[in-house]
């Protein structure tokens, strides 16, 4: 029988601009921002056995292990495209996936791995149809793929700086599919970022992302929130082409707050962040106030907290981390190149 088989890594993202809040067939009511991460990977390797079974047929193993939840996700967005890839009833997909980072660890895993899904049967297809996709088009398609498979997943596709959603100053960002920022128009201070991820609380999140941005369909605050969304969008972008950091900072903070203050008061409200997540806050702001250090925080649906700043501060960072948080897990990483195929 015939077999054919691909891998790739894809990376997570962390979202400096949030996406919170969606229409049908996932279309974000904000445009949001995210800075693709390098050392945060899913890689996955997809075997395809043709056998002609006439119904979609899929062996999941994470960390070496069979796992149904993530399966039947698999199936469920597999039956959802079976108009795009009309072979998919023909072929088993064995499929074999691992993480480069701890489970519920505060990393977007449904980004990397949703993306490296995507763009493997996106390479998938191209040897079993035998037409093969001009590059700009082939992560064009990933991305909206990918985007139908996760919302936020479709901004992993690219490197470094990736916005998703209508948004006038980055060319080819649109609803459908996610767009990578020049980075030659950013500058230079920006360019290389850390982000340490410190964890709080290591538990599966209590509200899924999804009730989350359903919640947000009757939030009482939903106007002002799409249209400050717009704003930081466009201001985060100038501050970032323009080397402002004071600006940078300022607007990373408040969307990531906003986040949660949105989520407290939906109805129901819920709380994601615990007094821990409060206290490295407050200590980061210390640490900046004190050092001059461009250190700040941004915060996903989740009680972690990711400390970006400059990689020029790397050390002198990670020694305050050290030396100042002993006993809480960090997991550092930073700003990357985006998805790599490993074999066709
Ligand atoms: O892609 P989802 O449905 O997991 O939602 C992501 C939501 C946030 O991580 C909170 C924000 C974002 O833009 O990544």
């Amino acid at each position: 029988m015939e077999k054919l088989s691909v891998s790739w890594s894809s990376p997570s993202n962390i979202a400096l601009v949030k996406y919170w809040g969606k229409i049908p067939h996932q279309i974000p009511c904000n445009p949001s921002v995210s800075f693709t991460l390098k050392n945060s990977l899913t890689i996955m390797d997809v075997e395809a056995e043709k056998t002609n079974a006439g119904e979609i047929q899929v062996d999941f193993f994470f960390e070496g292990k069979i796992n149904e939840k993530f399966k039947s996700k698999i199936v469920k967005f597999l039956e959802s495209e079976r108009e795009r890839f009309d072979w998919i009833t023909n072929y088993k997909l064995t499929i074999k996936s691992e993480n480069t980072f701890p489970h519920s660890s505060g990393i977007a895993s449904s980004a990397s791995s949703m993306s490296a899904l995507c763009l493997s049967l996106l390479s998938l297809d191209e040897k079993i149809t035998g037409v093969k996709t001009q590059t700009e088009d082939f992560y064009k398609e990933a991305s909206d793929l990918s985007r139908r498979a996760s919302g936020s997943a479709g901004r992993s596709v690219y490197p470094y700086l990736v916005s998703w959603g209508e948004i006038d100053s980055v060319v080819g960002s649109s609803n459908l599919f996610a767009a990578p920022v020049n980075k030659a128009d950013i500058h230079p201070m920006f360019h290389d970022y850390c982000d340490s991820i410190m964890i709080v609380d290591a538990a599966e999140k209590s509200v899924s992302s999804r009730a989350g941005h359903s919640l947000m369909d009757s939030h009482p605050f939903r106007e002002l929130r799409y249209k400050r969304a717009h704003e930081n969008l466009e201001k985060l972008l100038s501050a970032m082409k323009e080397g402002k950091m004071e600006d940078f900072i300022s607007i990373v903070e408040e969307d990531a707050l906003m986040l949660h203050a949105l989520m407290m008061t939906s109805t129901p409200s819920f709380i994601l962040l615990k007094p821990m997540s409060l206290l490295l806050i407050e200590k980061i702001r210390d640490y900046r106030a004190k050092t001059n250090i461009p250190v700040c925080f941004t915060i996903d649906a989740g009680p972690n907290i990711h400390l970006l700043y400059p990689k020029a501060h790397e050390t002198a960072v990670k020694e305050w981390l050290a030396m100042e948080f002993k006993d809480l897990r960090i997991i550092h990483d930073e700003t990357g190149p985006g998805p790599v195929k490993i074999k066709d």
